[in-house]
């Protein structure tokens, strides 16, 4: 066992603590063994907080198979206390530092247990249940996390492959409104404080992205003192940025005198080829978007004489006119790999909504057809967290 499971234990229980709001969902909606029967795959990033869920969701009588939607994401120590734990109807399959390929594996076998219900961050399980469709014949359901799993989700829609009904959870404004730009905002930051233990406050920081995260990341790394500017492909979200105060560019004129950019956007390439040239040496590199694909990697290395780990989650890139770049976190979401993830509060609301998300995709799955809800063009869920899916999915 990698981690220490009294330390891990530690972890969950403060963290179940500060999850009130899941309490009372477990209480009203979840206790009497309400998801009996129901086998649970899960993809997400297993540190305290979603580890609570699994716990909960387990409690609810399902067996639940946890693994990783990042390699490097995992807390060792509290997947050590929920093995020892043992509950027997939750399983974990999850390290920090997966190979590829440990990965994949991982990713398959949560999919062993001929799932009824799938929670997904990201959409690599989703991915591989739309390949091959025919071997779930049983799956209810799919409930999604994170912007970049429904992008991915929308597109398997429109191509007509989505095998059953999907739940965009972060299209409910309780998720995004929070998680993405709260939460996002204040573990970005702790990431990258915890990674480099540099000043923020003075520093020119640029954000790719003025969305739900990035408009988070500006707002917390101007609290801290930092000169933010952000550079936004969107005209409309440009200009939000711009009334609410922030210098507003195209990512090649903002590099020049940047000494660290964060990319928050989902896309590929944000900090691209062109871009190495403009950067400013010892700038700092991170992202916070799901996939680490938003910094051009293999370019970076490309351009570089020599790479070395010069402190725990930082890579200098040494280019080859001289000038450094320090990577944090490989370009992995910073504030998972880099720090604790979203504040247990933030976690609490996000994961309310999966578990109700859940049980409705149990009750009502029969009725659904096999598209992403709440449909495109509707109004985003609001309200109360128990009544989130209320207007909004058919009862
Ligand atoms: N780190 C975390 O814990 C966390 C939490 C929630 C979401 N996410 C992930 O963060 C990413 C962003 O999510 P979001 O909810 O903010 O999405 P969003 O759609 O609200 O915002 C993304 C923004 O990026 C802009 N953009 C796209 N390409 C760009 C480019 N090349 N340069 C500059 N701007 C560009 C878009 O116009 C959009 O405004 C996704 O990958 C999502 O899955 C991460």
């Amino acid at each position: 066992m990698r981690g220490s499971a009294e330390e891990g234990l530690k972890k969950l229980n403060w963290a179940e603590g500060h999850m009130k709001v899941l309490r009372r969902v477990w209480e009203e909606d979840l206790s009497g063994r309400a998801l009996e029967g129901e086998r649970i795959s899960m993809a997400l990033h297993p540190e305290a907080k979603t580890c609570v869920l699994a716990r909960y969701l387990a409690r609810s009588g399902a067996s639940v198979r946890l693994v990783a939607c990042n390699p490097y994401s995992t807390d060792d120590d509290v997947v050590a206390a929920l093995l020892e734990e043992a509950p027997g109807e939750l399983e974990v399959m999850a390290w920090r530092g997966e190979s590829e390929r440990e990965y994949r594996e991982a990713l398959l076998w949560s999919l062993q247990h001929n799932p009824t219900l799938i929670l997904d961050d990201g959409g690599d399980l989703t991915e591989i249940i739309v390949s091959r469709p025919r071997d779930f014949p049983e799956l209810k359901g799919i409930s999604e996390e994170t912007t970049t799993g429904i992008i991915r989700a929308r597109g398997f829609e429109r191509e007509g492959r989505l095998p059953v009904p999907l739940i965009d959870v972060n299209g409910a404004k309780m998720k995004r409104l929070f998680d993405n730009r709260y939460g996002t905002g204040q573990s970005t930051l702790e990431g990258v404080l915890r990674t480099t233990n540099l000043l923020i406050a003075g520093k020119r920081v640029v954000v790719a992205g003025y969305g739900y995260c990035g408009r988070g990341i500006a707002m917390r790394m101007r609290g801290m003192g930092a000169r933010v500017a952000v550079a936004e492909v969107d005209p409309v979200k440009a200009s939000e940025a711009l009334l609410d105060g922030f210098d507003v560019g195209r990512m090649e004129e903002l590099l020049e005198g940047a000494e660290m950019v964060i990319t928050a956007t989902g896309m590929k390439n944000v900090v691209a080829a062109g871009h190495l040239r403009k950067l400013k040496d010892g700038v700092i590199l991170a992202n916070a978007g799901h996939f680490n694909v938003e910094i051009d990697l293999k370019a970076l290395e490309g351009a570089s004489s020599g790479v070395r780990e010069v402190r725990d989650g930082v890579k200098e890139y040494i280019l080859k006119d001289g000038r450094r770049v320090f990577l944090l976190a490989e370009g992995r979401l910073v504030n998972l790999v880099g720090g604790q993830g979203h504040p247990v509060e933030i976690m609490d609301l996000s994961f309310s909504l999966q578990a109700l998300s859940l049980l409705y995709l149990k009750e009502n799955h029969v009725r659904l057809p096999a598209r992403a809800f709440p449909p495109r063009g509707s109004p985003s869920p609001s309200g109360r967290p128990r009544n989130i899916w209320a207007g909004v999915l058919p009862r």
